[in-house]
């Protein structure tokens, strides 16, 4: 059996990759980009955007030459996955097992005030249950996992902000007390868990919710990061609309900032999920959260 991994640029994938290739050889994986930063030996990259048909076609063909079976691995957009999906089943690729990654955002972000929120929550919605759909017909194994808060190797747009912010400025700004609730996982227990699940029939045809080992406010989580970067903790609270009104600005004046009203909002939310299923089926068991 060969396994594809598609998004295996992914910090996920950083983590996945040593993991996999323990285990199966050779491994094929798929991005568009960051080919260079991906491991050589026992590897074989493909350069694919799985959102263009002719780069799908020219994968499946690639696949379909090699005739074995596969196992799927999918770290990239979850929405990327039908399309794939019926592509290789529509060329006779065997496929044994998916496991695809999709997000708690699919449930936290599905009355999102923020339109663009939304419609990622949509997304995910729609293509969790394709693939459920496609993969029940076509007889295929398929697990879905919704990570939470991902971290680990620095690649992330959360704690990473946070550390990159600190370092920068020696303070971290939150709306109000900042008393939301969060699970941070780190990237190597969900990578873990998928080589866990792989061959592990307890886990077929299951979506599991992964959140981190250890449960904290997003003050407290900001406070972890001050302690890892060696910095004095100083964390600035301001009223919601002041908050507002400071990123609205700040995302004017830098472009590539992007501050929602939906992520301050959340900054009091508690963002919390149980993961015993997980436990029970593949003795799951993640780290605390130390940045
Ligand atoms: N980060 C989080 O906090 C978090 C939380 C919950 C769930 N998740 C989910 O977990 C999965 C992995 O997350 P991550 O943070 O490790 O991901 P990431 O670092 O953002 O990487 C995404 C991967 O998908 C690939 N990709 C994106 N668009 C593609 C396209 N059109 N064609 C082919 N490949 C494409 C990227 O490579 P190229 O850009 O080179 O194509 C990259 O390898 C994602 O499905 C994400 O939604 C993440």
């Amino acid at each position: 059996m060969k396994v594809l991994v598609s998004g295996a640029s992914s910090q996920i994938g950083f983590f996945l990759l040593p993991r996999l290739r323990q285990l199966y050889c050779p491994l094929w994986l798929l991005s568009r980009a960051g080919g260079e930063q991906l491991p050589e030996s026992g590897c074989a990259w493909l350069p694919v955007d799985l959102e263009n048909a002719a780069d799908r076609l020219r994968l499946v063909r690639r696949l379909a030459d090699e005739g074995d079976v596969f196992i799927l691995i999918h770290l990239a957009p979850l929405w990327l996955l039908p399309p794939l999906l019926r592509d290789m089943l529509a060329a006779d690729i065997r496929l044994s097992r998916v496991v695809a990654l999709s997000s708690t955002s699919r449930l936290t972000k599905i009355n999102s005030p923020v339109a663009q929120e939304r419609l990622v929550a949509e997304r995910l919605a729609r293509a969790e249950q394709t693939v459920v759909e496609i993969c029940s017909q076509q007889k295929v194994f398929w697990t879905i996992l919704r990570p939470t808060l991902v971290y680990g190797c620095r690649r992330d747009k959360n704690i990473t902000f946070i550390e990159n912010f600190v370092r920068r400025f020696g303070f971290f700004p939150v709306a109000g007390q900042a008393a939301g609730l969060r699970q941070p996982v780190h990237a190597d227990d969900l990578a873990k868990a998928i080589t866990t699940m792989i061959g592990h029939p307890e886990t077929y045809n299951k979506i599991y919710t992964l959140a981190g080992g250890e449960t904290l406010s997003y003050r407290q989580m900001v406070a972890r990061v001050f302690r890892g970067c060696g910095r004095k903790e100083r964390i600035i609270s301001l009223p919601p609309w002041l908050f507002q009104a400071l990123a609205a600005m700040s995302c004017f004046l830098f472009r590539r900032l992007s501050i929602t009203s939906g992520m301050i909002r959340r900054m009091n939310e508690d963002l919390c999920f149980d993961y015993d299923d997980a436990v029970k089926d593949f003795g799951y068991q993640p780290r605390r959260f130390k940045c």
